[in-house]
């Protein structure tokens, strides 16, 4: 191991986050009585150029006036190479009461992207005296993004979770794919006679966790399109759960369920933890790094990976 320990990311559930376009208010109050950890209102690709403004001044009039309880509440601005993005910034900070929590910057392709909008934020915070720092939400989602993936995560420390977007970077990498994450037809293997589908968005995921991981933030999986194909969605978030992100946007009230009970560990996989960790405190006892568990190995390595499980729980038991 490097000396360096690796960081612990924010202590706050991410299972599920709820998006909705900041041109849709009639849908703010059903977001926030919704069972999502954290809501996204959207000044980007959701809402049309003409309705920018509109948007803007709705989505202030909401963080500022709903009950939104213990979640966490981002504003996703528009990206750096539009002329939106600075008057978002400026109107969120200068008119948003402390309840809103994070802002979520896309299509981020450097560290510079993020020091760009950190100053500003870092800016008008000061002007304003506001007492409690900005978040960010980094989304990756183009070829510059996910090559400076590392650097990206490591760009400013307030930010406190990255989130793959398939849409837009299938796109940017040319991927031959109109779908917004899942399975693609084209994408598998053939042996025997037999088709065996893959999933192209792994390695793009796979290297999101290992930036996220060694800078302290949290992985989080992007949207699922297909909002009415529940098995493919719970397919997905399993697999991103497997790799080790902590939750999934949702872009339909109908996914919220879906993400929180695949994020949350069950009963089952608690209590084995809890097994593990003590069956690895009394083969600590008897001086052994190494022991026998349900018939297979365990070792100290195991100690951490039950932790992982022991931790989320605790997190969740005290969100209620
Ligand atoms: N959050 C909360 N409630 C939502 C919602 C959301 N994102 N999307 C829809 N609803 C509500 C609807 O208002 C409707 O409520 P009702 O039963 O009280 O009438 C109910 O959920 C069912 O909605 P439905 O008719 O199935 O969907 P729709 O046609 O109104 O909207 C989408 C479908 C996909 C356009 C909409 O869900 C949406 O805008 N999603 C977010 C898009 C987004 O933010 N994209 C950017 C990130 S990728
Ligand atoms: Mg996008």
């Amino acid at each position: 191991m490097s000396f360096k320990i690796q960081p612990a990311p924010v202590a706050r559930l991410n299972r599920s986050q709820l998006f909705g376009p900041g041109s849709r208010p009639e849908i703010f109050e059903k977001m926030a009585k919704s069972e999502a950890d954290v809501i996204n209102l959207d000044l980007e690709d959701s809402v049309a150029p003409a309705d920018k403004e509109k948007a803007r001044s709705n989505v202030i009039k909401a963080i500022n006036n709903l009950e939104w309880k213990n979640k966490t509440v981002s504003v996703r601005i528009n990206s750096l190479d539009t002329p939106f993005w600075y008057r978002d910034v400026i109107d969120l900070l200068e008119n948003c009461s402390e309840r809103l929590d994070n802002l979520t910057i896309p299509k981020v392709g450097c560290a510079a992207d993020v020091y760009a909008v950190d100053a500003l934020v870092s800016s008008v915070e000061q002007a304003m005296a506001r007492s409690k720092n900005i978040g960010f939400e980094i989304l990756i989602e183009s070829a510059a993004g996910i090559s400076n993936v590392n650097e990206i995560a490591n760009s400013s420390s307030r930010i406190e979770s990255m989130a793959l977007g398939a849409a837009d970077f299938a796109a940017s990498m040319g991927m031959v794919t109109t779908g917004i994450g899942g399975t693609q037809d084209s994408y598998y293997m053939h042996r025997a006679g037999k088709k065996y589908w893959s999933n192209p968005w792994h390695w793009a995921q796979a290297s999101l966790v290992a930036a996220c991981r060694s800078h302290g933030v949290l992985p989080v999986d992007g949207p699922f399109g297909d909002f009415n194909d529940t098995e493919g969605f719970f397919a997905e978030a399993k697999r991103a759960s497997t790799l080790g992100m902590v939750g999934k946007w949702v872009i339909h009230p109908n996914q919220v369920a879906s993400a929180n009970k695949v994020f949350t560990p069950s009963p089952d996989a608690i209590e084995e933890a809890k097994e593990i960790i003590e069956a690895m405190n009394k083969a600590a006892e008897n001086g052994e790094g190494a022991t026998v568990f349900k018939g297979r190995m365990v070792d100290i390595a195991s100690i951490k990976q039950a932790h992982v499980l022991v931790k989320l729980a605790n997190l969740i038991e005290n969100d209620k």
